[in-house]
This record gives C-alpha cells, structure tokens and sequence, in this order.
C-alpha cells in the first residue's frame, strides 16, 4: 500500500493432545468467565498459520514485537504471499476461474475493536487482505464483492494490475485442454489439477490483542462468481479477543457447512485445547458431509486443515487426512509457527490415516 493511500485509511479512520497444548494455569493471570468455562489469560507474542505463511508469521511477530497492532502485523504477512507470483493459491499469480479470470477472496477480525471485514470475487487487484482490512477500517459493512469491491479499492487509490501469471495461464490452458475427452482440445494426461489452497494467519500481541486474516484466490477453475470460504466469517478465520483465534484451508465448501473457524473458538471457549478444538472442527465436517463425498469408510475425499491459538499462548493444528509418506518427508502435514525469534514448521494432527 502507497503512503498516501495509508495515510487517506488512517485520516478516516489419531486425537493425541502435543506437548504445547497443555494449559499451565497459574493463578495470579486475569481469569475471563465465560458460560460455563473460565479461561485463565497468559497471552504471549505468537502468530500460527497455514504452511506457506511461514514468512509470513515471522514477519507478523517481528511487527507485534514493535508494538504493532496484530491485524496490521497478520496482514504485511499474508501479503508476502499475495504478491508472491510462485504462490499459485493467493493473489497474484494465484490460479484462475474456468474463464480465466483471477478472482480473490479475503476476510480479516480484529480482537480489540470487535470489527470483520471481507471481499469476495475481486479482481485486478494483488492485495485482497488489505482491501478487506479497508472494509474492516472504513465502513459500517462487513463484505462487498465484485466490481462493486473493486471500485471501492480504486476509489482508496489501490491500483488495478492484471494478476494472471504466464505461469497460471499455462496451467489454466493445461486444464483447459483437459477437460473433456471428446472435445475438440487435444489432452494430455493431467491429472487433478484442482487446488484449495490459501494462506492464514493468526496473531496474538503479548497483551492479549488478536487479528485474523484468511486470503485467496480460491477453488482453481472455479465457476465465474463461486465464493468460498475464505471470505465468509466465521468459516474462513474468527477471532474471539477472549478466547483466541482460528482459520482454516482446503475445500472451502466443507469448511462453510461446519462453521468452522468459529466452532473451533467456540470448542476452545470450553475448555479444549487448539489442537484438540481443530480435530474436533474436523470431525464436525465430517458429520455435515454428504455422502457423495465420502468413501466407503466414511472417509472424506476432499482435504481441509485449521490453524488455531488461545489467550493462554497455546497453539495447534489439525488436517482431516493423514499425508502420505512422500509428502511427509517433504515437509507436508505441517503448519506454521512463530514465535519471538523462532519461526518454524510444526507437526499437524489428522483426523483420518
Ligand atoms: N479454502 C479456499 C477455498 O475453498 O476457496
């Protein structure tokens, strides 16, 4: 973002619980009642977040360190990502709909002022998350889409950009082609080339303030139009200044019928630890799954992940299935971490093997 635009925003206005999930109460912390739970406080400068925001929570602490607000410190490090054109998943260069079009989605929360902001379907312009923190910060609104949320970005002087890499065009045609075997395209034998993904932050400051941000260019050949979970609150991030934060990637649908970023707070709320409160989000997704999409096992055929905090420093992450072999040894089935100099990959739970 441009100084004058910033100052024009600002002028307005298998279910094992790890190591880390173990809560250690002490009494002197403020204890917030909550229903029937209590949660004892003991925040601490730390931001999770999906693999490939492993920048991205290094940067946000690094910023929370400085004393910066953690929904401007989780934003600077989504954006790594959004202008990142070897990021097929979000932003520029990120993989387009069935026409070729680049549309994005974004939501973002804001522990202390209680706000949400969202866009949904963007096009042309690289950074989703801030336009969707503009609407956190600038409007009496929680979500605008379509051309209707571009010119908002426009008229806050962000600058419309043509957002489809050489590369995405290449995969977009690879897929084009292979679409149908008695088309007219000739095929080649690609396969599944659909991808989810996404990159989430959440970031807690050492006084107990969080913010959330989930940005994307979503489902790759996507219907024109199809939003995902991603911008919707309380599915693709949400952040409870009481409790702590959580949001999530993978298949946006499954994520949108469970509720899920929400019901893992919620599932923190009593008393769960993160890593607990994402397998039990997961299981919820299985149970709200139509049967076209599970195996004979019941086993979902489709992959979704959620990231989480809580105000007591503790941290988790879960993802439906297990990865293979390969893809564990390439680092797969991780999620990441940062804490004050300490960023790193750690280890998911999966509901399924
Ligand atoms: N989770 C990204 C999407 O489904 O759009």
């Amino acid at each position: 973002m441009n100084t004058s635009r910033k100052s024009f925003i600002k002028t307005l206005g298998a279910l094992g619980v790890m190591p880390w999930a173990i809560a250690q109460p002490t009494s002197s912390k403020p204890r917030v009642e909550l229903g029937n739970s209590s949660i004892i406080s003991n925040p601490k400068t730390l931001a999770v977040g999906s693999r490939n925001a492993l920048r991205g929570v290094e940067r946000a602490v690094s910023m929370m360190s400085e004393g910066k607000d953690p929904l401007d410190a989780a934003v600077e490090g989504v954006k790594i990502q959004e202008l990142d054109p070897n990021d097929m998943s979000v932003g520029y260069g990120g993989l387009p709909n069935e026409h070729g079009v680049v549309q994005l989605d974004a939501s973002c929360m804001h522990g202390p002022t209680k706000r949400a902001g969202a866009v949904g379907c963007l096009e042309g312009i690289k950074t989703p998350s801030e336009v969707a923190k503009a609407v956190l910060e600038l409007t009496d609104h929680i979500m605008l889409v379509g051309d209707d949320a571009k010119t908002f970005a426009l008229q806050l002087g962000f600058e419309e950009e043509d957002l489809l890499t050489e590369r995405a065009r290449e995969a977009w045609l690879r897929w084009k082609r292979n679409l149908n075997p008695n088309d007219n395209w000739l095929n080649d034998d690609e396969s599944n080339p659909y991808s989810t993904g996404t990159v989430h932050i959440s970031a807690c400051t050492q006084q107990g303030d969080i913010g959330s941000i989930t940005t994307t260019s979503g489902l790759s050949y996507k219907i024109p139009g199809r939003v995902g979970d991603s911008p919707i609150i309380g599915a693709g991030q949400y952040c409870d200044q009481r409790v702590g934060s959580a949001g999530s990637t993978g298949r946006g649908e499954a994520n949108i019928m469970a509720c899920g970023s929400f019901y893992v707070v919620e599932r923190m709320r009593s008393g769960e630890s993160p890593e607990q409160a994402c397998l039990s989000a997961l299981q919820r997704v299985v149970e709200m799954t139509e049967p076209r999409l599970l195996d004979e096992n019941g086993k979902p055929r489709f992959n979704l992940n959620y990231y989480a905090l809580n105000v007591q420093g503790e941290f988790g992450g879960a993802t439906m299935l297990k990865p293979s072999d390969r893809a564990l040894d390439n680092g797969g089935g991780t999620f990441a971490v940062a804490e004050p100099g300490n960023a790193r990959l750690e280890p998911m739970a999966w509901l399924f093997d």
